[in-house]
């Protein structure tokens, strides 16, 4: 059983990791490369418990407690000790993650699990930087990680079977439901993911459909909750277009390769929610 975790990196999904493990009663430390980063994440964690707090849905005395299971740090060595089990959350870069599990794999005693959350890179290529890749497993947490129920896990080709257990239990542990993935590109969710916003926007392109009757036609012809093209909106049409280049460079599958809306959409800044147009028009 974990007891203990170490998260590593605070930006959107290791402070949204952490607050999940605080709130399920894991004790857990917060790593980042400087404190302001430190900080920011644990104020996000702070701001969601409170509104917790504010309405109700939880007392004083159960908000102390689950902040007080939570620890920011800088350093290294003072993150990890006595973790039973780290998640590694860092930017989406293979060498970065490979040289956060190397320092993992030495300073971390070898009975401790290391785990990624990486979206896309291979789990295999990122434990072949350690010397005891068998503890090494990739737990995929969906954005925003207190919300969603799901997480991929996902083995390399040596994690050993008592590592895919804990992994598995330390996910129920925290609330979430585990399906085990194969270390593919995509793993199992993006793969389908990025079908249907390229499905999405190969229509819009051709003029077969607009986005309103996509959406539409999604959420009332299959029970999806959100459409399409607004989720593409609200994720940002860079980074939709960035995920499907990924998969289509690592696949070199045609079915991946953008729509050329999508290029079109960057260059006349219509990036979404965030630039106030993308395939709607939004109030900034
Ligand atoms: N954002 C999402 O929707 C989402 C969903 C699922 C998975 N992921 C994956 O989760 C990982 C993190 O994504 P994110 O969106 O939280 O990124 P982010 O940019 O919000 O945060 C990354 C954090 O890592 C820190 N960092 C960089 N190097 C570090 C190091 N050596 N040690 C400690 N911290 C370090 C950065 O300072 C930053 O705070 C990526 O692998 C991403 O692919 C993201």
């Amino acid at each position: 059983m974990i007891k203990k975790l170490c998260v590593i990196g605070a930006g959107t999904m290791g402070a949204g990791i952490a607050q999940v493990a605080v709130e399920n009663g894991i004790e857990t430390t917060l790593r980042d490369v400087e404190e302001r980063f430190v900080k920011r994440g644990l104020d996000t964690i702070k701001s969601f418990v409170g509104k917790k707090l504010a309405k109700g849905k939880l007392n004083q005395a159960d908000h102390d407690q689950i902040l007080g299971r939570l620890k920011g740090v800088t350093d290294m060595e003072e993150a990890v000790a006595g973790a039973d089990m780290v998640i590694e959350a860092v930017f989406e870069d293979l060498t970065l993650k490979r040289n956060v599990f190397e320092e993992l794999d030495r300073v971390c005693p070898k009975e401790t699990i290391l785990c990624s959350n990486t979206s896309t890179l291979s789990i295999s290529k990122i434990a072949a930087a350690t010397k005891n890749p068998g503890r090494v497993i990739g737990t995929h947490f969906f954005s925003p990680a207190p919300l969603m129920r799901l997480v991929e896990v996902i083995c390399g080709e040596q994690t050993e079977e008592s590592v895919v257990s804990a992994a598995l239990a330390f996910c129920e542990a925290v609330g979430k439901t585990p399906i085990r993935a194969k270390d593919v590109p995509g793993f199992i969710v993006n793969r389908f993911l990025c079908l249907l916003y390229n499905e999405a926007a190969d229509q819009i392109f051709k003029g077969y459909a607009t986005p309103r009757d996509i959406d539409l036609g999604l959420k009332l012809g299959s029970n999806h909750p959100m459409g399409p093209v607004e989720i593409m909106d609200m994720a940002g049409i860079d980074v939709v277009n960035n995920a499907l280049n990924a998969l289509y460079e690592m696949t070199g599958e045609e079915r991946y390769k953008p729509s050329p809306l999508f290029a079109e959409m960057i260059r006349e800044n219509r990036l979404g929610r965030k630039s106030g147009r993308g395939f709607y028009v939004y109030e900034v």
